[in-house]
């Protein structure tokens, strides 16, 4: 059955509509779509970004740590307000850090640093940071207790945290398209276990039990209900989800016949959510707040 064809968000108001982006079930990231994608993971999250940033709370003097920043929109947004302070943005990709480090130097922001390296296992100064910060960048620990208790050390005691995470899987619209049209072909291999899941932190009494045992207190989870931005039209979002790597996992051990069935499948599905303002699929993000003990 056919769940997510007519399940696409109402279309909203031109001043409500906003981008979207990216997803979904593995890291790295795709940030580039494939050669054919007009999109990138700004662009697909503006609008959460927006809700984000009015959400962090950075003042002048803070000094910020980004945890999994990419190509470090939220690190040079967080710069802005830290004016007298200053931000660390930390990712395992290299290509990301030199892709932020680039945009960073042509904003002409100086109060920001890259750091290269896992944010789970690096031995961050004790007590360095204000405030992390995080866009869907922390889902992705191998063992999430030990990665938040290293990061609550690294923060002031009262030092807070504000991240945001996606919510359950069925929640999002986007990555219930996507996997509905993934098990159209009978013989879909299973997702391979190297892929993590972006969905770890959805369940908000799990996520509160990790932050507290890691050293956090009076854990809060607001709701952000934005759509995501795939692209102009049905071409240029299937580029961007060619690009995911759960996407792309899949595809890779498929045959010829059963790609296209999928690539078709993912068209039309893409089409039923497409209007005049480009496609745009509902979903679902908790803004994680918490202080330090
Ligand atoms: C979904 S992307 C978000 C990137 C960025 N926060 C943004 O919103 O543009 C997740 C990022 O987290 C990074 N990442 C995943 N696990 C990490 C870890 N343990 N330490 C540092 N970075 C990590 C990935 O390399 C990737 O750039």
């Amino acid at each position: 059955m056919d769940t997510t064809s007519s399940s696409c968000p109402p279309r909203r108001p031109r001043d409500r509509l906003y981008p979207a982006g990216f997803l979904v079930r593995g890291i790295p990231y795709p940030y580039a779509g494939t050669p054919m994608s007009q999109v990138d993971y700004d662009a697909e999250l503006q609008k959460h970004n927006e809700v984000l940033r009015r959400a962090y709370g950075i003042g002048p003097n803070d000094h910020v740590l980004d945890i999994g920043c990419g190509s470090g929109q939220t690190t040079r947004d967080a710069a802005r307000f830290a004016t007298a302070g200053s931000v660390v943005g930390v990712d395992t990709s290299v290509s990301m850090i030199e892709r932020a480090r680039q945009l960073t130097e042509n904003a002409g922001l100086h109060n920001i640093s890259f750091l290269q390296a896992d944010a789970e296992t690096h031995p961050f100064l004790s007590e360095r940071f204000d405030i992390a910060i995080s866009r869907f960048g922390t889902m992705f620990f191998a063992h999430p207790v030990t990665a938040f208790a290293s990061l609550a050390r690294a923060l002031r005691p009262r030092g807070r945290l504000a991240m945001m995470v996606w919510q359950q899987h069925d929640r999002n619209e986007w990555s219930v398209l996507i996997e509905g049209a993934l098990a159209a072909a009978a013989d879909v291999p299973a997702a391979s276990p190297t892929l993590a899941d972006p969905f770890s932190l959805a369940d908000p009494t799990t996520t509160e039990r990790i932050l507290v045992a890691a050293g956090f207190v009076g854990v809060s989870f607001t709701d952000v209900h934005e759509p995501v931005y795939y692209g102009p039209d049905v071409a240029s979002a299937l580029g961007w989800i060619r690009g995911f790597s759960s996407v792309n996992d899949v595809l890779q051990r498929l045959n010829s016949t059963s790609t296209e069935l999928i690539l078709e499948r993912l068209r039309q599905r893409l089409a039923a959510c497409a209007s005049g303002e480009g496609v745009w699929l509902d979903s679902r993000a908790w803004i994680v707040g918490a202080a330090r003990r």
